[in-house]
């Protein structure tokens, strides 16, 4: 009996080669064996007889079986295989191997496929469509076809966009005007003390790098009082509008929120809990942030308001409350169809070698980091959060950017990694904070810049 592990090369050879021994082979080979031989027949002759078999495969019973037959198949970029091509498409039910079906029909590459690919488009299955998109994009050059794919670049599959944004950058996308890798001398080390939105009409499109941030709380402490939660939901809006905008290609942006609890306003009513960070992210995505990753930092239990008390003694269901102790770090990316692998090679090889994270890291999302308290403000992020994302987000000589500076933790943790910070403050007693934890840290020989609103407006960065 033929063991899967003991296929030879020479099997392998004799089946691309000879047709008889391939047929033989297959016959009484089991599944598992034809799966086998099927993926390691590699690259096939041009004299490759067995494609009668493989078609006979590609109707079998086995998916896997199947799908690798069609591989194959494939291979041989052959148009007499273009009505079997479609007739599994049209008889098959199963997703994969329609899909497998139609990016073979794609690879035979003969305008003669043209007429089929463009029936695809308009299949019930995305995954069918982006395989037929691919076979037509190797005729791009032809303005029919051209002006058939650029018609799917609002398709609602977010993938079918892409594909398209992707290969038709030049015509559909917006290019950064901007070095990569600079950024406005007026946002170096600068604090300005103002509304966040009123600075940033001073400040030019894709001017940061990296922004960190961690907003107010809603109506949670006495610096963040709004009329209503959906006037706080707008106002953040605005402002990551203006982030978005105001942060270069591809790059990355960083919110610190938690759901916030307001308590009762008597006995006779409950708390409410508003769960921030879900209600923003919506509004993220659709003002053109990527979602890349959900990092959580939990803190001590002891750190944590008691909730669970109430609960402790009575036991009784639907009234269990338990303590909050962990924060969301949502990490988002500027929407592009370039790949990160660009935007490093923006930068000089001894940046990327001088910017690597060395030592320990965080290899899970859940990063255990306990809170700190500053005697002036009472919500400060903790430098280790800070430094994690300052050292995993940018490179040195980075501008990284906190629209709401509190006590300046980011622009601290910033300057300790060499990299250069941005912030708007709008209470005077937190700006002082900011200047007093900044000079106190670093030396006086780093220049800094702390600014009014009107003082930064007449510096004019815009
Ligand atoms: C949660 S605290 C940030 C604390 C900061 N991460 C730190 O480590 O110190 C939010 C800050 O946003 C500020 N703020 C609120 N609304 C603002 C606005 N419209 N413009 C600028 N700052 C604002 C508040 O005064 C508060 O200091």
């Amino acid at each position: 009996m033929k063991m899967t592990q003991k296929i030879d090369t020479n099997e392998v050879e004799l089946c691309k080669s000879n047709k008889i021994f391939f047929t033989n082979y297959i016959s009484t080979a089991k599944n598992k064996e034809i799966i086998f031989i099927l993926k390691k027949l590699g690259k096939l002759p041009s004299n490759f007889e067995g494609t009668s078999l493989l078609k006979e495969l590609a109707l079998s019973d086995n998916k896997a079986i199947k799908l690798e037959a069609i591989k194959n198949l494939a291979k041989l970029s052959n148009i007499d295989l273009l009505s079997f091509f479609i007739d599994v498409v049209k008889n098959e039910n199963n997703s994969e191997v329609r899909r497998e079906a139609t990016s073979a029909i794609g690879r035979i590459r003969s305008e003669e496929t043209i007429p089929q690919l463009e029936k695809l488009l308009s299949d019930y299955d995305p995954n069918v469509i982006l395989q037929a998109i691919r076979g037509l994009l190797v005729f791009k050059k032809n303005e029919n076809i051209k002006k058939k794919l650029l018609s799917f670049k609002n398709h609602p599959n977010e993938i079918i966009q892409q594909v398209i944004n992707t290969e038709f950058e030049e015509t559909l996308i917006k290019k950064s005007k901007t070095d990569h890798t600079s950024s406005p001398e007026i946002l170096h080390n600068t604090v300005v003390n103002g509304d966040v939105l009123e600075v940033l009409k001073y400040v030019s499109d894709e001017s940061i790098h990296l922004t960190f941030t961690s907003p107010p709380y809603y109506n949670a402490r006495d610096y963040s009082i709004y009329k209503s939660y959906d006037e706080y939901l707008q106002f953040l809006e605005k402002v990551f509008k203006e982030v978005h905008r105001i942060t270069k290609e591809g790059r990355f942006f960083i919110l610190n929120t938690s759901p916030i609890i307001i308590p009762r306003v008597g006995r006779s009513y409950s708390s409410k809990r508003y769960p921030i960070p879900y209600d923003l992210h919506p509004l993220l995505i659709k003002m053109g942030w990527e979602f890349i990753d959900d990092i959580v930092w939990a803190k001590p239990e002891a750190s944590a308001k008691n909730r669970v008390s109430g609960f402790n003694q009575h036991r009784k269901p639907l009234a269990y409350k338990p303590n909050c102790t962990t924060e969301s770090v949502m990490v988002y990316r500027k929407r592009t169809t370039k790949l990160i692998d660009w935007n490093i090679k923006q930068y000089d090889d001894e940046i990327v070698e001088k910017s690597k994270v060395l030592g320990d890291f965080e290899t899970s999302n859940l990063w255990k980091i306990d809170p700190v308290f500053d005697k002036v403000h009472s919500a400060v992020f903790p430098k280790q959060l800070c430094d994690n994302i300052v050292r995993y987000y940018s490179f040195i000589g980075d501008l990284v950017f906190d629209p709401f500076g509190g006590s300046g933790t980011l622009g601290k943790s910033a300057l300790s990694h060499q990299r250069l910070f941005f912030t708007t403050e709008k209470n005077h007693e937190y700006f002082e904070r900011i200047q007093e934890n900044i000079k106190k840290n670093f030396l006086e020989e780093n220049k800094y810049q702390f600014y009014t609103l009107e003082e930064f407006k007449n510096k004019g960065n815009k």
